[in-house]
C-alpha cells in the first residue's frame, strides 16, 4: 500500500471512536496521536539542539591554534601568528597597520579591499591570510617610490577621480591590475571590468578617463 497524506488523511478519519484512558477524559485516537507527535517532536528538538551545539563549542573555544605566515608587503617581509580563520585584509589592517586598504561590505561585494597579490587583483576580505605564506602583497601604501607617485596615482589626482576618497584605494589598485591584465581595450569592456569596484560617490567617468590616461602611455 502506498502510504501518502490523502490515504493518512482517510485512515483518521475513520477512526475516531474515543480511546478510553482510565482516570482521564475520553480522547479520540486522533487527538492522542496528535499529542504523541508533539511530544516526540519537541524531544528530538532538544536532542538535535544539544548535538549541534557541542562541535562549536570545541571548535571556537577548546582549539586555539594560530599558523604562522610570512608575507612580503610592499616587497618588506613580515612574519604573522595569526588566528588561521583571519582574513588578508584584516591581518593588513588590525596586525600591520596598513590601514589605506578599506574594508566596505567585508563580503566581497564593493571592491574597497582590493590589493595586488602576486601582481593580480584580488578582494583580500575573500582570501584567508593562511594561505597567503610566501605571497607578494602590494598595498596603496605600498604603489609611491618615495615622493613620486605611481602613474596611476597621478592620472588619478589628474582627472578628478575621487570625491571622498573610500574607494579610490581599491580603485587604483584594480585599475593598476585591469591594465596589466591588457583585456580591456574600449569604454564598455573598462567600465565591466572594473565594475567589481563599487564608487558611491558616482565618480566613475572621471575613473575611466584616469585609466584610458593610463593605458595611452
Ligand atoms: S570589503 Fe572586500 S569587497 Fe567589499
Ligand atoms: S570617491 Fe567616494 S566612494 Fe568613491
Amino acid at each position: 500500500m502506498i502510504y501518502d497524506r490523502e490515504s493518512e488523511k482517510s485512515i483518521l478519519e475513520n477512526q475516531e471512536e474515543p480511546l478510553q484512558v482510565p482516570g482521564k477524559n475520553a480522547t479520540t485516537r486522533r487527538e492522542f496521536f496528535e499529542q504523541v507527535s508533539v511530544i516526540t517532536a519537541g524531544a528530538a528538538l532538544t536532542t538535535s539542539l544539544k548535538s549541534a551545539r557541542l562541535p562549536l563549542d570545541n571548535r571556537f573555544y577548546q582549539e586555539e591554534g594560530t599558523v604562522e605566515v610570512s608575507l612580503f608587503i610592499n616587497e618588506k617581509k613580515t612574519t604573522l601568528e595569526l588566528d588561521p580563520r583571519v582574513t588578508l585584509l584584516d591581518a593588513l589592517r588590525e596586525k600591520l597597520h596598513f590601514t589605506g586598504t578599506k574594508k566596505g561590505c567585508d563580503r566581497g561585494q564593493c571592491g574597497a579591499c582590493t590589493v595586488l597579490l602576486n601582481g593580480k587583483r584580488v578582494n583580500s576580505c575573500l582570501i584567508l591570510a593562511g594561505l597567503c605564506d610566501d605571497a607578494h602583497v602590494t598595498t596603496i601604501e605600498g604603489l609611491s617610490k618615495g615622493e613620486e607617485l605611481h602613474p596611476m596615482q597621478t592620472a588619478f589626482l589628474k582627472h578628478d577621480a575621487f570625491q571622498c576618497g573610500y574607494c579610490t584605494p581599491g580603485q587604483i589598485c584594480s585599475a593598476i591590475g585591469l591594465v596589466k591584465e591588457g583585456h580591456a581595450k574600449t569604454d564598455e569592456e573598462i567600465r565591466e571590468l572594473m565594475s567589481g569596484n563599487i564608487c558611491r560617490c558616482g565618480a566613475y567617468q572621471n575613473i575611466l578617463e584616469a585609466i584610458k590616461d593610463v593605458q595611452q602611455r
